[in-house]
């Protein structure tokens, strides 16, 4: 008898459930504030900025310190080593230092015995400050010149010559916001000195437990083998805990080494609000010239992001929203200008897509003007654009599309939606209904994949096999709720050809994969998944050479197959092979390392080939607004979205369903308001409008496509899923301008910014109903 074909739980392309499934519903998935405190512990409260910008005059500790269970107050003044986090550039303060530049920028951090009395004392700490003027929006900076890194371009052709030359012209300006990325766990850190009064151990709530790693070092003045970062999973990330985090760890770590003490920093959802920052709102300025289809000749296109108060991320945000600037369009000249503004706001930072969904947020709200110009449909303009049809399908960066299949996604999303119908039906829904207005909008996307910095496109991972036959493996992507663990952990059991329960996923740390990448870029599973699958061969080859040997075969017939390891008719299981290699003296301990091949990015040109490959999507959306209150409700979603051939199908349906909503709670009600002294007045839920259950729309079908195995070698031929599908989202704020524009009989483009909240779809419909009455 051979090896049977494979039956073992839980291997590749299985819709495995998530690993904590029942931990985070019954609680037994620990957080970080779930970690039992050791007697001792300090509880942490922060000093934050009043203004947006002045001058540091004064710091008073005295009487903070002087106040029951405290056991230090730190300030700029008290960092050994060097006062700066920055994860891009350089001089990115951990606590301010003569300077605040944003409102809610923390100035001291308190430790005592008990939360009430760290925060009693830091409302003693006294600041004298003296109040210099502040920028607060993008356009005062676009205006001011006021930038915290280079200007970037992407050029191809004469643009002036294009856009002249074009039959017909288009111009505008619009903008969308920004967005808080409401982890249900907030921003939180627990750092514990360790021996020799010099190690730290850092437990953290990171996206990148290297960076944190780094950050605490710098600080601290330490090599970096004296801290040690650990994070088992987050209550959410979405790039919110990319680089902010170092900012909690690093003062958690502050305080732990000036007390030699356990410092826990948890912070509560309204400095967690103010103090860290968010998704880049961008303001958009366009020229654009086309022909009598709507085919683009000429863009020139200026996206100006409000970065914030220092670099943080921004410089990258900015890169990524430029390279999705095309999206699925094929544009023959163009110019694009991207300006990382400077502002006193808090930071902006990484959030799910990266600058991505800013990028097509411009060219879909383009794509949208030109085709209500033209008098065309959207699809059919759109169509007239795409990448395809014999063009050089050269991206604006100098990449080469080579695997597009928006028109096959299109396909397949027809085959299953019937778009024309529902057209239909909409309309005659608007002919008879004088105060809901329906709208209906489609959203085709590609977005590349892999970091553009080719340094971060590389993986590590350390798989140790026991003589039972169990299984530890660790890597260096962390876990957010995305199920990165649980892909991983069925790469292994895919290679190992084991049931998934015999592999325990532990907890991400430096201490065991050194040097790792920030979990991002939705590449978690493409980087990690290859590493791990790297150490799983090596055990699995010198494990093969034993049963070689047992079984007296050549090594080319030995079988890993259903839990066992088979010779021809003769057999033995996973646990006995893994025990009589430890007999043989062979390591069953094995590292594994990926880089992914084929890419390059030239910074100075902003060219190159910065992504392996692209994946893509499409969606549909209905809403109705109300055109006497602005309400607006999402009625129905259909959504399509490429995952090559997914590793978990389950896994990946559960990450399109979610980037949906987020991306709508985006565009449609999760408006950041910043009042004309540069307070946040929305830094909570209750002003602050994240999505529900009940905004999710009542009608919502999420599909992956069939068949439609990555062509470069992934992991297993699947593909990154954690934010594409949040662009999907678009979908929702084209759906509103088509209500709107239906004001008009669909011949006028609405003049809407993003979030559509209530107040602007009234002030759009207002606007949009003057001008369809001038041109009767
Ligand atoms: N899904 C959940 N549940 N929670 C998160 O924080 N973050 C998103 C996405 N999906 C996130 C999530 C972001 S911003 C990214 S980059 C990816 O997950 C990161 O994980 P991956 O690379 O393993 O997909
Ligand atoms: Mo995701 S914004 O790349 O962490």
């Amino acid at each position: 008898m051979n090896a049977p074909l494979s039956r073992i739980r839980g291997g590749v392309h299985a819709s495995v459930r998530h690993d904590s499934a029942a931990g985070h519903t019954n609680g037994q998935a620990l957080y970080l504030d779930d970690i039992p405190a050791v007697p001792g512990t300090l509880e942490t409260a922060l000093v934050l900025s009043p203004h947006p910008h002045a001058r540091i005059v004064s710091i008073d500790i005295a009487d903070a310190l002087a106040c029951d269970g405290v056991a230090a107050v730190v300030t700029a003044a008290d960092i050994p080593g060097k006062n700066d986090i920055a994860p891009i550039r350089t001089d990115e303060p951990l606590l301010a230092a003569g300077l605040v530049e944003h409102e809610g920028q923390i100035v001291a951090a308190v430790a005592a015995a008990t939360l009430d009395q760290a925060r009693a004392a830091a409302k003693r700490v006294k600041v004298e400050y003296e109040v210099l003027p502040a920028v607060l929006t993008v356009e005062e900076a676009v205006a001011k010149e006021t930038y915290v890194a280079p200007i970037q371009t992407m050029a191809r052709g004469d643009i002036e010559a294009a856009l002249t030359a074009a039959p017909h012209r288009l111009s505008g300006e619009f903008r969308c916001g920004g967005q808080d990325h409401f982890y249900l766990e907030g921003q939180i850190a627990l750092a514990t000195p360790g021996e020799g009064n010099r190690d730290i151990h850092v437990y953290s709530s990171t996206q990148h437990p290297t960076e944190v790693q780094h950050g605490v070092a710098h600080v601290l003045a330490l090599p970096f083998n004296a801290v040690t970062v650990e994070v088992r999973r987050m209550g959410g990330g979405f790039g919110g805990k990319e680089s902010q985090s170092t900012i909690i760890a690093g003062i958690a770590a502050l305080l732990a080494s000036k007390t030699r003490r356990p410092v826990k920093l948890r912070l509560p959802r309204d400095d967690d609000m103010r103090a860290t920052g968010k998704r880049h709102p961008f303001f958009y300025r366009y020229d654009v010239g086309f022909d009598e289809e709507g085919k683009i000749l000429g863009l020139d296109l200026l996206l100006a992001a409000n970065g914030g108060h220092v670099a943080d991320h921004t410089p990258a945000v900015l890169t990524r929203a430029l390279c999705h600037s095309d999206n699925c369009y094929w544009l023959p000249v163009l110019r694009f200008r991207g300006l990382p503004c400077k502002t006193n706001t808090v930071s902006n930072t990484a959030f799910r897509g990266y600058g991505g969904p800013q990028g097509m947020f411009a060219i879909e709200t383009i794509m949208d003007d030109i085709a209500r110009h033209v008098g065309r449909p959207l699809d059919d303009v759109r169509r007239r654009n795409f990448y395809g049809q014999g063009r050089d399908n050269v991206t604006p960066y100098g990449m080469t599309v080579e695997d597009n299949i928006i028109e096959q996604v299109i396909g397949e999303f027809g085959r299953s939606v019937d778009l024309k119908g529902w057209r239909d039906s909409v309309i005659a829904f608007n002919r008879t209904s004088p105060v809901v207005k329906k709208g209906l909008a489609t959203m085709p996307v590609k977005f590349g994949i892999s970091f553009n910095r080719p340094a971060l496109n590389q993986a590590g991972a350390l798989v140790h096999v026991y003589t039972d036959g169990s299984v530890t493996l660790n890597h260096g992507g962390t876990e957010m709720g995305q199920g990165l663990f649980i892909k991983v952990a069925q790469v292994v059991a895919e290679t190992f050809q084991i049931d998934i329960d015999n592999i325990k996923i532990t907890a991400t740390t430096t201490g065991k994969v050194p040097n790792t990448s920030p979990t991002a870029a939705s590449s978690g599973s493409d980087l990690n998944g290859m590493a791990a699958k790297n150490a799983a061969e090596q055990i699995k080859d010198r494990m093969a050479d034993v049963a070689a040997e047992q079984f007296n075969v050549p090594k080319g017939e030995i079988v890993f197959s259903s839990n066992r390891i088979y010779a021809g008719n003769r057999s033995m299981s996973f646990a006995e092979l893994a025990a009589l290699s430890w007999d043989k003296r062979v390591s069953l301990s094995a590292t594994g390392f990926y880089r992914t091949p084929k890419i390059h990015w030239d910074f100075t040109t902003n060219t190159g080939r910065p992504f392996y490959y692209f994946t893509y999507g499409v969606a549909a959306a209905e809403v109705a607004i109300d055109t006497l209150t602005g309400e607006m409700r999402v009625l129905r979603a259909e959504l399509l979205q490429d995952c090559g051939a997914s590793i978990n199908p389950a896994i990946d349906l559960g990450q399109i369903e979610g980037a949906f909503v987020q991306g709508m709670g985006w565009l449609t009600s999760e408006e950041l308001v910043w009042d004309g002294k540069g307070k946040l007045r929305t830094h909570g839920p209750s002003t602050y409008k994240i999505p529900g259950s009940r905004d999710v729309p009542p009608i919502f079908n999420a599909r992956i496509l069939q068949n439609a195995p990555n062509r470069e070698e992934t992991i297993f031929r699947s593909k990154a899923v954690g934010e594409p599908p949040l662009m999907l989202a678009l979908s929702v704020w084209l759906a509103v301008r088509d209500a709107i524009a239906s004001l008009s009989d669909y011949k006028l483009a609405p003049v809407i910014d993003a979030p559509t909240t209530p107040d602007r779809i009234l002030a759009a419909v207002d606007e949009i109903r003057e001008r369809a009455s001038l041109r009767q």
